[in-house]
C-alpha cells in the first residue's frame, strides 16, 4: 500500500518483482516532474499497464494517487474521484523527500482542499515529518504529528488518513489513540533493522532512507503494532529504488529497494515475532479494507526454503543494490 515504481525503464527493471508478489499496490507519485493532476495520473497509469502487457502473464491493478502541491485545486479532487483509478492524495511536505521540491510549504494553504477530499472520501496519505530544517532528523516524524497532523485530523475528523511508513513509537501510539479514519503502513526495513545498520561500523548508504531508521526502542514499537493484528497498521513497502551510484555518492539518494523480497522479509519478521498467523491480515486485508476495496481472491504460497539475494540488479543500464543484498532468505515464494 505505497511502492514507489519510478518510469521508464527503470519501471520495466523493478515492476516485475512487486507483480510476482502483490496483485495491486498504491503508486507513489513523486516522479521526476510529479503526478499533479488526473490527467497526468492516467498517463502514468497507461505507462504502467503497457509495461505490464510487455511482460506477458503480468496480473496487476496500479492504484493511483495525485501529488498535493501549494496550488492543487479543488476541482483537481473531484476530477480524480471521478477518474475512478485515484485512491490517495499524497502530501509531501516540501524538501523533506526524493522529489519533494514541489511539496506542501504550509498545508494550511491546501485546507480547501482537503475539505474536498473530506467531502469525496479521497485519501490523503502523508509523509510524516516536519519540513523545519531546524529540527533534529531523528525527531522529524515526533515533530510532524504534533505541529501538523493533529491540526489536520481535528479540522478535518471524517478525512481518512495514511500515516506512511512509520518509524517511531510515538507514530504508533498516535494511530492506535485516533479515531478509525486514521492508518499506518509499516515498512519491512523499519521493522528489520534500527539505526546501527546504517551507522555502525561505518557509513551502509543503502540502509539510508527517509523518514531515516531510528533507535531500537522504536522498532520493537512497530513489531509491536504490526503483529498486533489491530487493523489500522498494514503493510507498505516504500520500496524505492535509486541506482547504486546515486546511492553511493557525497550526497547520496534516500531510499531502499525490497520489492524483490518483500512479503518473504515481512514473512520473516512475523515468524520471529512468534505472530505468523497475524501476516495476512497485516498484508492482505488491512490495507485493502481501509481504503474500501475488496479483498484479493487470489493467493500465493510461501515455502521455508533459503535462497540468496543477488548482489545487484540491472536498472536502466545501472545497477540496484538490493535490500540483504549477497545475504540469505528465511522464506520463498513459489513461481
Ligand atoms: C522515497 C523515494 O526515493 O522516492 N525515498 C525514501 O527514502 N523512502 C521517497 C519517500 O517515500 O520518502
Ligand atoms: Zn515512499
Amino acid at each position: 500500500m505505497h511502492l514507489h515504481l519510478r518510469d521508464g525503464e527503470q519501471m520495466q527493471a523493478v515492476l516485475p518483482d512487486t507483480v510476482k508478489r502483490f496483485a495491486r499496490a498504491i503508486v507513489m507519485p513523486n516522479l521526476q516532474s510529479p503526478v499533479i493532476t488526473t490527467e497526468l495520473a492516467l498517463a502514468y497509469s497507461s505507462r504502467i499497464s503497457s509495461a505490464l502487457t510487455a511482460n506477458i502473464g503480468m496480473k496487476f491493478e496500479p492504484l493511483m494517487t495525485l501529488y498535493l502541491t501549494d496550488n492543487t485545486k479543488c476541482s483537481e479532487i473531484k476530477k480524480a474521484k471521478a477518474s475512478g483509478i485515484i485512491h490517495g492524495v499524497k502530501f509531501y511536505p516540501a524538501g523533506t523527500t526524493t522529489n519533494s521540491d514541489t511539496g506542501v510549504t504550509d498545508i494550511a494553504k491546501c485546507f480547501p482542499v482537503l475539505e474536498a477530499m473530506e467531502q469525496e472520501n479521497i485519501a490523503l496519505l502523508v509523509h510524516g515529518e516536519i519540513n523545519d530544517p531546524k529540527i533534529d532528523i531523528f525527531d522529524k516524524e515526533k515533530y510532524f504529528i504534533d505541529r501538523v497532523l493533529v491540526t489536520i485530523a481535528q479540522h478535518f475528523p471524517n478525512l481518512r488518513i495514511v500515516f506512511e511508513h512509520i518509524t517511531t513509537k510515538e507514530a504508533v501510539d498516535f494511530v492506535k489513540e485516533s479515531s478509525e479514519n486514521i492508518g499506518a503502513t509499516i515498512t519491512a526495513h523499519h521493522l528489520l533493522l534500527n539505526r546501527n545498520a546504517m551507522l555502525q561500523g561505518g557509513i551502509h548508504p543503502h540502509y539510508y532512507c527517509l523518514p531515516v531508521l531510528k533507535r531500537e526502542i522504536h522498532r520493537l514499537a512497530l513489531i509491536e503494532a504490526a503483529v498486533s493484528g489491530d487493523q489500522k497498521f498494514f503493510l507498505g513497502t516504500d520500496s524505492a529504488p535509486h541506482s547504486k551510484s546515486t546511492k553511493e555518492s557525497d550526497c547520496g539518494c534516500a531510499g531502499i529497494y525490497s520489492s524483490h523480497a518483500a512479503i518473504e522479509l515481512y514473512a520473516e519478521i512475523f515468524e520471529q515475532a512468534d505472530a505468523l498467523e497475524k501476516l495476512e491480515g497485516f498484508a492482505s486485508f488491512f490495507g485493502a479494507d481501509f481504503y474500501g476495496l475488496p479483498r484479493n481472491r487470489e493467493s500465493i504460497t510461501l515455502t521455508k526454503e533459503s535462497w540468496n539475494v543477488p548482489m545487484e540488479f540491472e536498472f536502466a543500464g545501472e545497477t540496484l543494490v538490493p535490500l540483504r543484498a549477497g545475504r540469505s532468505m528465511i522464506w520463498k515464494i513459489l513461481d
